[in-house]
């Protein structure tokens, strides 16, 4: 599932892309997350960080929150922001439109399908290129959720996040930023939707080097011992919808309500990086429950996305 790159790459002038998680280190994650606890703080103080910078938002999958949010985190830093939507390379090839927006922006941020679109527009860009959602990914919200998660539990390191339902490019994008951050990182999927192999090998090494345990189970019982953050997630993601009503009835075992969300330590906080189904992967009962940080986390896309705008360029 991790794409392939092929090797005729031009030369990209020290242009930073993100890709995935990975593309940033854990220092610059800390960082980041530190950046956006004082954008947060103090976002008047960054209001013409981007003047004069232009980034283009090409999304080919529908959007509320990231597509808002990057509006929001461009204009509220001074900047300006042009986009598209529908499939970006249906009149030309990829590299095409990466070397034309690459000649008027300063930035180009893609919501798409498969990963090697993103991977393909970076690799044409002399701008910066963020991944705002793949199939295989969704760096932007992890980073939030970091963040979220910073806010809520005091700290990272040698806390438990439970994330049950489908092993996703939300599973992915988590268990990458958790291993690496030293946080634990359980998932319970039913079998045959485990992540992506190649994901979880990556996820397995950064967690021997952090200290963080990993584990990887149908059982979501024994995920969710312990977890002091529960996660979920749309049982079918933009894209399958074809598949819905069976998954539907796969996942039914997975979904988190009242009874499931008790197994976890008492007060564990209850995440979604939205939009969620309710009556499908989470009750109603548990989005409107106090241990609910469904919307703090859609505040800190903001946040989190500035400072990552603020680094990128
Ligand atoms: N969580 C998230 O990416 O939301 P949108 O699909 O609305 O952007």
């Amino acid at each position: 599932m991790i794409a392939t790159v092929p090797s005729n790459r031009i030369s990209k002038a020290a242009a930073p892309d993100f890709t995935q998680d990975l593309d940033l280190t854990a220092d610059e994650v800390r960082y980041l997350l530190e950046l956006a606890l004082a954008v947060k703080r103090d976002a008047p103080r960054h209001a013409r960080a981007l003047e004069g910078r232009s980034i283009a938002l090409l999304f080919e999958k529908p959007s509320l929150r990231t597509r808002l949010t990057f509006e929001l985190a461009i204009r509220e830093l001074g900047g300006s922001s042009v986009g598209t939507e529908g499939k970006i390379d249906a009149r030309e090839p990829l590299r095409d439109v990466a070397r034309n927006l690459a000649r008027w922006v300063d930035g180009i941020v893609v919501r798409t399908f498969g990963q090697t679109v993103i991977d393909e527009l970076a690799l044409w860009s002399s701008v910066p290129v963020i991944n705002a959602l793949s199939d295989s990914f969704h760096p932007c919200q992890a980073l939030a959720d970091m963040l979220t998660l910073q806010e809520k539990l005091g700290g990272l390191r040698g806390m438990t996040l439970a994330f049950a339902g489908d092993g996703n490019n939300m599973a992915h994008s988590l268990m990458l930023s958790s291993a690496r951050l030293g946080m634990n990182f359980a998932l319970a999927t039913p079998p045959g939707f485990g992540p992506d192999p190649a994901v979880a090998a990556q996820a397995e090494s950064l967690a021997a080097a952090s200290g963080a345990r990993l584990s990887i189970t149908t059982n979501l019982e024994e995920a969710l011992t312990g977890a002091n953050a529960v996660y979920t997630d749309v049982w079918a993601s933009m894209g399958q919808e074809d598949e819905a009503a069976a998954r539907h009835k796969i996942f039914a075992p997975y979904q988190i309500d009242e009874r499931a969300l008790s197994i976890a330590q008492p007060g564990a906080i209850f995440m979604h990086c939205l939009p969620a189904k309710r009556g499908l992967e989470v009750t109603d009962a548990v989005m409107e429950s106090p241990q609910s940080v469904v919307f703090d986390q859609a505040e800190n896309r903001l946040h989190a996305q500035k400072a990552l705008l603020l680094m990128m360029l």
